[in-house]
């Protein structure tokens, strides 16, 4: 990589008091190799143009001010070399803020669904704690570690914005509002982990509504991994029997049914399991071009019915379900 690059900063503008549309402003900069995002937003509002704004506070990837988009890219603009994405997306960068419809001025944004969200899951331990303890509340590295990632969550919302759950329905509680669900529930000093299960088994709001679509594991600048969060709930709401049955329920029951049978997935079953054969003609179109792709096989003469064929050593498979799962579906 050579030392500076001539790079174009192509810029979203937009006040929310004063412009009826948004427009961007180009940039031209000489970028060093040392310089990060947040330097050249820096530069821009210095040597460029005063009227520029965004959000910094501690320029070290702990206060989560500085979240932006680049190239469509969750960035932690105090966090990220600038020539790195030079690399990735050419001379060129879109800088945009995390969500464009929720722009108060140019990066700045309105969090205030993140912030809600975040609160509804209570994000601190909630504990009947003895005003005069004799003694310090000790936990074992082991204990401790269960949350240690999700800890160190510095609630910048790129999870939260670039999850595409969260932009359509407006319920769905998100990634880091998850995360922090996930780390005061298995904090062994608190008290409210039955209440957040609760909270995130729901439809709408819960962890069910994710789509598995990987965006916050991939956005995330301190590699906490939103989604395995995600699956931890799921499990536990299985084992402390907080998950009732529902299309999502049956539909996680729907695959280890048909990995337990035949060692492969069992597409139709686990539409009918979870959604009842009424709820099968929902899917008759794609269950139609699954038919003419070869992907749902005919059984003596019937479709769907027992129609996927068992692996070789299915018996190792079910032994392997057997000792790793642990919970009771
Ligand atoms: S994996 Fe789930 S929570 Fe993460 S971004 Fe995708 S839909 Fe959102
Ligand atoms: S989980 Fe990661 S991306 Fe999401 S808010 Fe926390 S630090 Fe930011
Ligand atoms: S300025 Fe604090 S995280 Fe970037």
């Amino acid at each position: 990589m050579s030392d500076t690059r001539k790079v174009t900063l192509k810029t979203f503008r937009f006040n929310a008091e004063t412009d009826y549309l948004p427009y961007y402003k180009h940039y031209e900069l000489e970028v060093g190799k040392d310089e990060l995002m947040l330097d050249l937003l820096n530069r821009i509002k210095w040597e460029h143009d005063g009227s520029f704004s965004y959000r910094r506070s501690c320029r070290h990837g702990i206060c989560g001010a500085c979240g932006i988009k680049v190239n469509g890219k969750a960035t932690l603009a105090c966090k990220q070399n600038a020539l790195e994405l030079v690399e990735l997306f050419g001379d060129e960068l879109l800088i945009e803020p995390q969500s464009k419809k929720r722009v108060v001025k140019d990066m700045i944004i309105d969090k205030k669904d993140f912030w809600d969200k975040h609160a509804e899951v209570k994000p601190y331990v909630v504990a009947e704690i003895d005003p005069h303890p004799e003694h310090e509340t000790k936990q074992s590295i082991e204990e401790f570690n269960k949350f240690l990632d999700a800890d160190l969550c510095i609630q910048c919302g790129s999870c939260h914005y670039a999850c595409p759950a969260v932009e359509v329905n407006e319920d769905f509680l998100g990634p880091a509002a998850f995360t922090a669900a996930y780390r005061f529930t298995v904090d062994t000093r608190d008290e409210a982990g039955k209440e957040r299960l609760e909270l995130t088994s729901q439809m709408g709001p819960g962890v069910w509504d994710c789509v598995k679509c990987y965006e916050c594991a991939e956005a995330c600048p301190k590699e906490i991994n939103p989604i395995e969060k995600i699956t931890k709930l799921h499990n536990m709401q299985f084992e402390q029997g907080v998950a009732v049955p529902n299309v999502a329920t049956r539909h996680a029951e729907g695959f280890l049914r048909g990995m337990k049978k035949y060692g492969l997935l069992d597409e139709a079953d686990i539409v009918s399991y979870s959604e009842g054969y009424l709820g099968m003609y929902k899917h008759l179109k794609t269950a139609l071009k699954m038919l003419k792709a070869g992907k749902i096989h005919w059984h003596s003469g019937v479709p769907f019915i027992n129609s996927v064929p068992k692996i070789k050593h299915l018996d190792e498979v079910q032994k392997l379900i057997k000792i790793s799962q642990t919970n009771k579906l």
